[in-house]
């Protein structure tokens, strides 16, 4: 099999899998997989860092997942991505489970050890805080924060992260309300629980919550067509405002766009990505990420600067 040809592997290749040079090290699984940036970002890390091996996508179904995972193991992988639908039915294939995972609910990040165990972790929770950290240079718990869409699997995963981290106070809002009180019970117990409410997603509930607001994060799919209504009231953004939009397709969401038109700090969801990628390679080789390399990868696929 050629590793170039081919794209994006199948559970048939893995089961009649030889040997690519560079070997296959890294790998991520998701249905559909074709889109992911993921080899883009790690391939000049691995290379940055004199790892002689290659990261690849894998194409792989809900039925096929457990296999694939045990193939990789025996191929000698040092370790693999879940994206969507899989991150799920990560944290139940994993023999070990890291207890920041179990609480996020998921696992996008497996390791396999040399002494034949899995660990399953989830990078996502850890890359939004460096996100913030690295982009807005304020840490989660110093901020009051304001999450769209904490209904979505993003956007949960963010708010239990803030709740787990502390941060000064969490509003939390989906269109789907249902969806958001019971996201919002979930948290009970962690540190920031204290300091969690939620809001109807109506205009004038977010007109009222905003200037108690320092970061707004979008969870929700908005932004990607352009169709799609604004996610805030017009004239709503301040310039202290801090706005990390998890969409980054199109580059400049409209979003970013009106964060930017009012003088805001604003930020598309490449850093997310980007940090939940320093992230799980850093657990992988247990050594600090080449992240500028990372970066430039990332902003050679997508031309973001
Ligand atoms: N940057 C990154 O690394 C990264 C990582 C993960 C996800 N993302 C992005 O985050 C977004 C959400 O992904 P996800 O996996 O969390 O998806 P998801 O679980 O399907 O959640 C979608 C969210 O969007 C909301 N939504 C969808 N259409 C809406 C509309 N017309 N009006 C109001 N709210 C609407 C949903 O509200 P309801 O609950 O009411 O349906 C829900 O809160 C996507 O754009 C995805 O690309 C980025």
């Amino acid at each position: 099999m050629e590793a170039m040809k081919a794209e994006v592997f199948t559970i048939e290749d893995l089961r009649r899998w030889r040997r690519l040079e560079p070997p296959a090290l890294l790998g991520v699984m998701g249905d559909p997989v074709a889109h992911s940036l993921s080899p883009q970002m790690h391939n000049p890390a691995l290379a940055a860092c004199g790892i002689g091996g290659q990261y690849v996508r894998l194409h792989v179904r809900p039925e096929e997942f457990r296999e694939a995972l045990g193939a990789l193991q025996r191929l000698g992988f040092a370790g693999v991505n879940c994206t969507i639908p899989h991150k799920f039915a990560a944290l139940e294939a994993v023999g070990e489970l890291d207890p920041a995972a179990r609480r996020l609910g998921a696992v996008n990040t497996v390791i396999f050890r040399e002494d034949g165990t899995t660990l399953g972790r989830n990078s996502d929770g850890p890359g939004f805080l460096r996100t913030v950290a690295e982009e807005f240079g304020r840490p989660v718990r110093e901020l009051r924060i304001l999450i769209l869409g904490a209904g979505g699997g993003a956007g949960q995963a963010a708010a239990v992260q803030c709740a787990m981290e502390g941060c000064r106070s969490l509003v939390l809002t989906n269109r789907t309300s249902a969806k958001v009180e019971q996201v919002a019970a979930g948290l009970e117990g962690l540190p920031g629980a204290g300091v969690v409410s939620t809001v109807a997603w109506e205009a004038e509930a977010l007109r009222e919550v905003l200037p108690e607001i320092d970061l707004i994060v979008n969870g929700t799919s908005l932004g990607m067509k352009a169709e799609d209504p604004a996610l805030l009231p017009e004239g709503s953004l301040e310039s202290r405002h801090l706005v990390y939009d998890m969409v980054y397709k199109p580059l400049e969401t409209p979003l970013v766009a009106a964060a930017r038109a009012a003088g805001a700090r604003a930020i598309n969801g490449l850093p997310m990505l980007l940090w939940q990628g320093v992230q799980s390679f850093e657990w992988w080789f247990g050594r600090t990420a080449p992240v500028e390399v990372m970066r430039r990868g990332l902003q050679e696929a997508t031309g973001w600067r």
